[in-house]
């Protein structure tokens, strides 16, 4: 298991409890010394799990399986043995360049950011387990940069009234983010393409605002996510949103369309229209942003509302994250070991779907031609 070696990412792809799990399937386990430091697990705790701990090259001379959170620089793993799997989240459309590095050097990468949405993955399926932090986090940052209380309150004082919350994308970190703002008290609204969503919205007591009567409603693609949708439906959308935006004090944005830039949400002249001291939380920023004007990593303010662009959020939990990292990517290699082999092996469902270099070739169907 490496040491992640991106700037900021505290998180780590094997804890104690998973390398115990991995040793009693057989395997022998490596650590990179300093690994679990930013998820507050001590080298001590990794050695008493039965792991054994050293440099990034010693780990990695013997290993047959590489575990990271995301995709190492290919130079840092130039030790690694030909035909070694690399199992991470490698960000495949961001970091193109790298899986073609992967290839050369003869490694074979497996992207778990493109598990398939199918029952028997659900428990080894990354972007759930970090999307649902990185929607939770995402109400807490909005809580704690506005200016006003989120429950309504009845003091001797005065009333304060509860604040309105719109949650503009319902996956997985929309509707953890609707459940959080709810326990904090705020009134909250949702949107989403998937007509699926309107239930889940309802029966977490949030307020549904949906385009109707327009081609296209339905908004579900492949695998169960978002397709991009009619021009004639985003006019419709943009006019609903603006309406319904501008009584808004806070917006957490989690909309993405996988492969594609993230779709744009809100314009600038739509955050003209509310109050001054809202807040936005842009979690799709990383992807090009949901929001006009957001920047990964950092908080703007325009005309008055702060908008925060959110950036890896799930490894600002990074303890909680780095378990259920972890844990997932336990499930998956664990569900296919074969004692025999003495290593997992891929059926073809998940494999092909995964596996994005082979034999020294990318061989990812989405990432040819
Ligand atoms: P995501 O992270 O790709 O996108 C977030 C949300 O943004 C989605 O709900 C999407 O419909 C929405 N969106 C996209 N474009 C939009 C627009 N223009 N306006 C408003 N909203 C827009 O989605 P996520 O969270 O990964 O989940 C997608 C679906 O997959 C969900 O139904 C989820 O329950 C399902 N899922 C199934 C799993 C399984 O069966 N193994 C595992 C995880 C999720």
């Amino acid at each position: 298991m490496l040491k992640e070696a991106a700037a900021g990412e505290s998180r780590v792809s094997a804890t104690p409890e998973t390398v115990k799990k991995f040793i009693a399937l057989g395997a022998e386990m490596a650590v990179e010394q300093g690994a679990g430091e930013g998820a507050s697990i001590a080298d001590a705790d990794y050695a008493a799990a039965g792991a054994k701990l050293g440099s990034r090259a010693d780990a990695l001379k013997d290993a047959d399986i590489i575990l990271g959170v995301q995709g190492p620089e290919p130079e840092s793993i130039g030790g690694a043995k030909p035909g070694a799997w690399l199992v991470a989240g490698l960000n495949p459309f961001g970091e193109r360049a790298r899986v073609d590095a992967y290839a050369a050097k003869g490694v074979e990468a497996l992207a778990m950011e493109f598990m398939p949405r199918i029952t028997r993955a659900q428990s080894m399926d990354i972007l759930s387990s970090q999307s649902n932090l990185a929607g939770y986090k995402a109400v807490l940052l909005a809580a704690a940069e506005y200016g006003r209380a989120f429950p309504m309150m009845m003091t001797a004082a005065g009333t304060v009234s509860a604040a309105r919350a719109f949650i503009m994308g319902v996956g997985v970190a929309g509707l953890q983010a609707i459940a959080t703002a709810r326990r904090l008290g705020a009134q909250v609204s949702a949107t989403d393409v998937r007509s699926a969503t309107k239930e889940q919205i309802q029966s977490l007591g949030a307020k549904p605002i949906f385009v109707e009567a327009v081609a296209g409603i339905e908004g579900e693609g492949a695998g169960g996510y978002a397709t991009e949708m009619s021009e004639e439906y985003q006019k419709a959308q943009a006019e609903l949103v603006s309406s319904h935006i501008a009584k808004q004090d806070i917006v957490i944005t989690t909309a993405l369309i996988p492969g594609r830039p993230a779709p744009r949400l809100i314009s600038d002249a739509q955050i003209a229209t509310m109050r001054s001291g809202s807040v936005i939380v842009d979690l799709a920023a990383e992807s090009g942003g949901n929001v006009e004007g957001a920047v990964s990593g950092e908080t703007v303010v325009r005309h008055g509302v702060k908008i925060i662009g959110a950036k890896n959020m799930a490894g600002t939990l990074a303890a909680d994250a780095s378990a259920l990292f972890s844990r997932n990517l336990y499930n998956f290699l664990s569900a296919f070991w074969d004692k025999e082999a003495g290593g997992p092996v891929l059926d073809e469902e998940i494999g092909n779907a995964v596996r994005l270099t082979q034999g020294g070739k990318v061989v990812h169907e989405r990432l040819l031609g």
